[in-house]
């Protein structure tokens, strides 16, 4: 057998011999259990206490990684082999964070000078917009900024954007990513043509949405100033410069990066120019050097002391030994609304995958669902699932110790409370004789008692874990964006899978060219099956009511 499959039948066997395991009594009979399952480093913490794990159980994860390879897999990234082995590309994000003494090479050459070089123009032609210096075709200065992309062109500088609102000092952020017209239109009113710039990101510059939305962003300029204005509207994030250039963007509004940036990787290349437009050059030094810091600890630190690596390890232990099949990330931090949004194409789209780097069928499920909402606000929408459904999800908590409203201070102690809480309640959970007790010692009737209880009843032992930080600064949010990068990588190691590639997304866009025809009424809808022929049609005829 093995030393993959050996490790996975430990695992798997130890499951199953502590399937009765409980989380309430393995804190009353440990009182290190949180020492022991919690990991610091500087203001960030990992506690990972209340999952449902031993010191054996880590000791075999560990186990695990190490049969899978996890350390050469990352010693390989970082050292740029050509690890997206379907793409035959390297994966070098973390390049992107590095300093300007750096050294990384791919093929034997040095990418950080032409890295340095493009951060150094893309915050050039950032401060000339925040300045006023660099201006409209009208001569007006640009108060908005609106970034047309979609998927890793879009979510990672969105998110990053109103995580940090408050270091916002630019111009207004607008984003416009959904082909619908509605995002478009939606976004651009209100605006005023003469002070309004346009980016258009797009790794390929050949993604139909980002390219249509171009269009009539094009259009809105040219109509409202006049064709010859364009230019000094529009700016372009690309790896492919022709493209860009056969759009009429000149080359000094044009920012390239590389093919080893993945898109879902790329807000820390030139993709991240709305977010400089938003905060400053400076700022998003101490972004990129928050990733940086979590890439040296994740590259140097053991397995076990390692934030990534647990992170990774509780994940696969979690889907591929206990099955759960979803995973909640709730921010108790507002500005990270978008977190959920960004971590489902990170995560699904690196690890959505079924078979493994050789092609074969894998040995375990791969990537969960990743979903979530702020908190409080999912406590009165889907916790009851959480607390009382059938399904057990585990839950991930992200946490600020202090907002950046000082003058709210008892927000944010309840906010606090309240993650705290949700945490201890998924733990704890409540016995029908709790449940009866309170009702009674309310003044309920033993008999009324004894039938509303198991509705009150809280199954408990529901594994959740808990991030910390200070607060969220352009530091912080770089650290905890690479800190869910590298769980993804370990993850996708223990799966045994290319984290890096996305063929999942190919077969819809495919399809939906074949059909645009149709839609379109060009062609028949001869050779379609007889439910996407039936659907066409239907819409076809409420188009001409
Ligand atoms: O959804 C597929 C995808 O290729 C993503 O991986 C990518 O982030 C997105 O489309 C946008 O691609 P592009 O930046 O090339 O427009």
């Amino acid at each position: 057998m093995s030393a993959y499959k050996t490790a996975l039948e430990a695992l798997r066997r130890h499951r199953q011999e502590h399937n009765a395991f409980d989380l309430k009594a393995a804190f009353a009979n440990d009182p290190e259990r949180f020492a022991r399952h919690s990991l610091t480093i500087g203001d960030l913490i990992l506690d990972y206490s209340k999952c449902a794990v031993t010191g054996e159980t880590m000791k075999l994860l560990a186990s695990m990684a190490e049969a899978a390879g996890v350390e050469e897999r990352r010693e390989a990234m970082f050292s740029g082999e050509r690890i997206n082995v379907t793409e035959g590309r390297a994966v070098l994000h973390t390049a992107l964070r590095g300093g300007a003494g750096d050294k990384v090479l791919l093929d034997g050459h040095d990418v950080m000078p032409a890295v340095e070089s493009v951060l150094r123009a893309m915050s050039a032609f950032a401060e000339g917009v925040r300045s006023g210096a660099i201006r409209g075709a009208t001569g007006k200065p640009f108060t908005d900024v609106v970034n047309i992309g979609i998927g890793g062109s879009d979510l990672g500088p969105v998110m990053a954007t109103l995580a940090l609102a408050p270091y916002h000092d630019g111009p207004r952020s607008h984003f416009v990513s959904n082909v619908d017209g509605a995002h478009i239109s939606d976004s651009l009113k209100g605006l005023d043509p003469e002070r309004t710039l346009f980016i258009v990101a797009s790794k390929t510059f050949t993604t139909i949405e980002t390219m249509t939305n171009a269009g009539t962003a094009r259009r809105w300029i040219a109509e409202r100033l006049d064709e010859a204005a364009v230019g000094a509207h529009f700016a372009a994030v690309s790896t492919a410069l022709d493209k860009v250039a056969d759009f009429g963007i000149g080359a000094d509004r044009t920012f390239g990066f590389w093919d080893w940036v993945g898109g879902r990787y790329s807000l820390w290349s030139a993709i991240g120019l709305p977010i400089i437009m938003a905060i400053g050059p400076e700022n998003f030094r101490s972004f990129l050097a928050g990733a940086k810091a979590m890439d040296e600890h994740f590259r140097e630190a053991p397995l076990l002391h390692n934030m990534p690596v647990l992170l990774g390890l509780i994940g696969f232990w979690h889907r591929a030994v206990c099955g759960y099949s979803s995973r909640a990330v709730i921010p108790y931090d507002q500005r990270l609304a978008r977190l959920p949004a960004y971590l489902q194409q990170l995560d699904m789209e690196s690890n959505g995958k079924r078979v493994t780097l050789d092609g074969a069928p894998v040995s375990t499920p791969t990537g969960p669902l990743v979903w979530g909402e702020p908190g409080t606000n999912g406590q009165h929408a889907f916790f009851q699932l959480l607390h009382q459904g059938t399904d057990v999800i585990p839950v991930e908590f992200i946490l600020a110790a202090n907002g950046h409203e000082p003058e709210l201070k008892h927000h944010h102690d309840l906010l606090i409370a309240n993650c705290l809480a949700q945490s201890e309640a998924l733990m704890k959970g409540r016995t029908l004789e709790e449940a009866k007790a309170q009702l009674v010692a309310k003044g309920m009737a033993e008999a009324d008692a004894v039938a509303l209880a198991p509705h009150r009843v809280f199954p408990g032992n529901r594994p959740s874990l808990t991030i910390i930080y200070g607060k969220l600064d352009p530091f912080a949010l770089g650290r905890l964006i690479a800190l869910y990068e590298h769980r993804v990588f370990v993850e996708a190691a223990l799966f045994r899978i290319n984290a890096f590639d996305q063929w999942g997304v190919e077969l819809g866009k495919e399809l939906a060219t074949g059909l645009l025809p149709v839609i379109e009424g060009k062609k028949d809808a001869s050779g379609l099956d007889a439910s996407t022929a039936g659907l066409a049609a239907h819409v076809a005829r409420l188009r001409q009511v």
